[in-house]
C-alpha cells in the first residue's frame, strides 16, 4: 500500500515536472498573458543581450524616455538583460545600490530610486489592466518606511504640468505591513489596504505574476482597483477582489501612468545592493 502510494506520488511529479519543461522548452522567455475584453496597448518586452534596453523599454511601453536612473554609481550595472533565467530565458534586471541617489530629483536626498515608467495614458472612464512578473532579490532587507515596487501616478494636463504628490497607488514593502497596497488620495497619503498583504518572505526570491486592474473614476462612480498575485505555476496567493476607491480625483488628475521598479527611502537597513528582475510587462485597456 505504502509502495503504491510513492509510486503514484513520483508519477505525479514527473507529470508535473515534465509539464513544466515543456512550458519552458515552447514558451521559453515568454509566459505571455492574454485577457479577453481588453487590448493590449504594449509592444513585447523582452530584451536581449548586447540590445539596446532602453529603447525595448521605450518601445514595450510607449514612453519615449522610460527609465530614471541613480546619477550616482555610475560604473555598476544599474539595468542589464540577464540571459537564461532558468524559467523565464532573457529578463530585465534592475539593481539599486545603498547609496544610490533619486536621480530623478536630486533633491530629495532621503530617497532613491530605479524605475521604469509606462506611457501616460487615458482618460476618466478608462479601465486599464497592468500585468507582469517579477522576481525580487531573496536577500533584499526591508525597514518600515517605503519601498515601492509599483505605483501607478496621476496628475497634470499638459506635459509641464506637475504630478501630483502622492500616488494614486502603490505596492510596497516594509517590515511592519508587507508586500502591500496602499491608496492615496489627492493630498493625503493613505494607510496599507487591508484587503492586499502578502509575507515578504512568500513572494521574494520567486517569479511572480502581478495583475492590477484600476478603473479611472471616483469611488462613487464606480473607481476601483484589484491587486491578484499568483505563483510560477499559476497558483493564486491573494486578490484584493475590487476595492472602491478614487481613482480619479479632481479634474487636474489626469491622465495616469504605472511605473515600475526599486524606489525606496534610503536606510542602514539594506544590504549593499538589490535586485529585481521583470518579464512580460504589459498594460492592457479594457474594451
Ligand atoms: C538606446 O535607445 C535610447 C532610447 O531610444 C537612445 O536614447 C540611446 O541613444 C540608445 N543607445 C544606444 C547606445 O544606441
Ligand atoms: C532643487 O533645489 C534647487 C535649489 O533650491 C531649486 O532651484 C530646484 O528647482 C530644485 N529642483 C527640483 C527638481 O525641485
Ligand atoms: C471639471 O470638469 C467638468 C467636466 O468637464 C466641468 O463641468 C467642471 O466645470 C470642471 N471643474 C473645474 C473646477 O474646472
Amino acid at each position: 500500500m505504502k509502495s503504491t502510494r510513492a509510486v503514484l506520488f513520483a508519477l505525479i511529479h514527473v507529470v508535473v515536472y515534465c509539464h513544466l519543461s515543456l512550458g519552458q522548452s515552447s514558451s521559453k522567455s515568454n509566459f505571455a498573458f492574454s485577457f479577453a475584453g481588453y487590448n493590449k496597448q504594449s509592444k513585447p518586452f523582452l530584451c536581449s543581450p548586447g540590445g539596446n534596453i532602453t529603447a525595448m523599454i521605450a518601445t514595450a511601453l510607449g514612453e519615449s524616455n522610460p527609465l530614471e536612473i541613480p546619477t550616482t554609481n555610475k560604473r555598476k550595472p544599474h539595468v542589464q538583460c540577464e540571459k537564461n533565467d532558468p524559467v523565464m530565458g532573457n529578463v530585465v534586471k534592475f539593481t539599486i545600490y545603498k547609496d544610490d541617489n533619486d536621480g530623478n530629483n536630486k533633491n530629495l536626498t532621503d530617497r532613491q530610486r530605479m524605475e521604469m515608467k509606462g506611457e501616460k495614458a487615458g482618460k476618466k472612464g478608462d479601465t486599464f489592466l497592468y500585468a507582469w512578473w517579477f522576481k525580487l532579490d531573496p536577500n533584499m532587507k526591508n525597514s518600515d518606511k517605503f519601498y515601492h515596487i509599483f505605483q501607478i501616478k496621476t496628475g497634470g494636463k499638459d506635459k509641464l504640468a506637475k504630478l501630483t504628490k502622492f500616488a494614486l497607488a502603490t505596492l510596497t514593502l516594509t517590515n511592519k505591513d508587507q508586500l502591500h497596497l496602499q491608496l492615496n488620495n489627492l493630498n493625503a497619503e493613505g494607510k496599507p489596504s487591508p484587503k492586499f498583504s502578502l509575507e515578504i518572505n512568500q513572494v521574494k526570491g520567486k517569479w511572480i505574476q502581478a495583475f492590477v486592474e484600476a478603473a479611472y473614476k471616483k469611488g462613487s462612480e464606480g473607481g476601483y482597483i484589484r491587486v491578484t498575485m499568483k505563483d510560477e505555476n499559476g497558483k493564486l496567493l491573494k486578490d484584493s477582489t475590487k476595492i472602491k476607491h478614487n481613482m480619479w480625483w479632481d479634474n487636474d488628475s489626469y491622465p495616469f501612468r504605472p511605473k515600475w521598479g526599486l524606489y525606496r527611502m534610503k536606510s542602514p537597513a539594506y544590504q549593499p545592493s538589490d535586485w529585481q528582475l521583470f518579464q512580460n510587462v504589459q498594460i492592457w485597456k479594457k474594451n
